[in-house]
């Protein structure tokens, strides 16, 4: 007789990060939270710090009422790390590391950027690890995001599980993203940077259970956009277990979502969740801004 699936039950550790320099207060038990009492350009190297370590606990943050031009987000965002090469897009002049995410409100596209639930570029050898996203205008309601915290979910698999995956390597490739975006689109989809094209599609294997190079948790490295396989295991094999992960990770009781506000500005950690913005917003126009900090690679 097969189980019924219920919503997850037993550990939930998203309580409050405890700061001396600002407030965090979640935003679901099980990933994210708003940070108040501080602006994002005034905060000195111990609130920056105690800022860090909030990010690895919540593993997604975000701030209301920031309204940051291009060169205080790109200035706070350099203070995470190098930034990353974007594959996907292009900066602004001046300003090579802020990315714009836009669409017009006049725009009907049947597909957009990260509707898809993803960690970023996990085709690359060396994924980014931080994402912060910025919002300018927003439409009134829709285009929301939403995360998903892949070590929670981790734990909340079975100890038999846990151990026949951790020994696996993912397939990450942008291959059936591209062909996906084509097939909505009825365009061929490519990266701004067009010396990243044979990599993307050829992608790279990593470790479907990753550990955070700063806390070591552990955690599920797996998505809907860009897992093609498992290394050495057929198509046929690798899918169900995929489609199971990805099924499992993104349930409503380990996630959030955020509706977006002007000025606010979100960042989340790559190598513990995953995201998705939908494409639900016809009309209006949604302007937005990001940043991509380089990460290791994923062990
Ligand atoms: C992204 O996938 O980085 C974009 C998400 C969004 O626009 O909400």
């Amino acid at each position: 007789m097969w189980e019924v699936r219920v919503s997850p039950s037993g550990e939930f550790s998203n309580h409050p990060f405890e700061s001396e320099y600002f407030t965090a207060v979640p935003l679901t038990s099980a990933i994210g939270a708003e940070i108040t009492g501080v602006r994002l350009t005034d905060l000195s190297d111990a609130a920056f710090a105690d800022f860090q370590r909030a990010l690895w606990h919540h593993k997604m943050l975000y701030l209301r009422d920031q309204h940051l031009s291009h060169s205080e987000h790109e200035a706070f965002a350099a203070r995470l790390g190098p930034f990353a090469v974007d594959a996907y897009t292009g900066g602004l002049p001046g300003h090579r590391d802020v990315h714009p995410i836009i669409k017009e409100a006049d725009t009907r596209a049947s597909a957009i950027f990260g509707g898809g639930w993803h960690t970023d570029s996990p085709f690359l050898a060396e994924p980014p690890s931080v994402t912060t996203l910025r919002s300018v205008e927003v439409p009134p309601y829709g285009g929301d995001t939403s995360w998903a915290n892949c070590a929670l979910a981790f734990r909340h698999l079975s100890k038999t599980y846990r151990d026949m995956l951790r020994p696996l390597r993912v397939h990450m490739s942008a291959s059936n993203n591209f062909a996906t975006q084509q097939k909505l689109l009825g365009k061929a989809l490519s990266f701004a940077d067009p010396e990243r094209y044979e990599e993307g599609i050829k992608g790279h294997f990593h470790p479907l259970v990753r550990t955070h190079p700063e806390t070591g948790e552990e955690s599920l490295y797996v998505d809907e956009t860009y897992a093609v396989g498992i290394e050495g295991m057929t198509t046929f094999e690798a899918k169900p277990i995929i489609d199971f992960l990805i099924h499992h990770i993104t349930q409503h009781g380990f996630t959030c979502r955020l509706r977006w506000e002007a000025g606010m500005v979100a960042m989340w950690d790559n190598r513990s969740v995953l995201h998705l913005g939908p494409n639900d917003y016809d009309g209006y126009r949604r302007e937005m801004y990001r940043t991509t900090t380089a990460g290791g690679v994923p062990a």
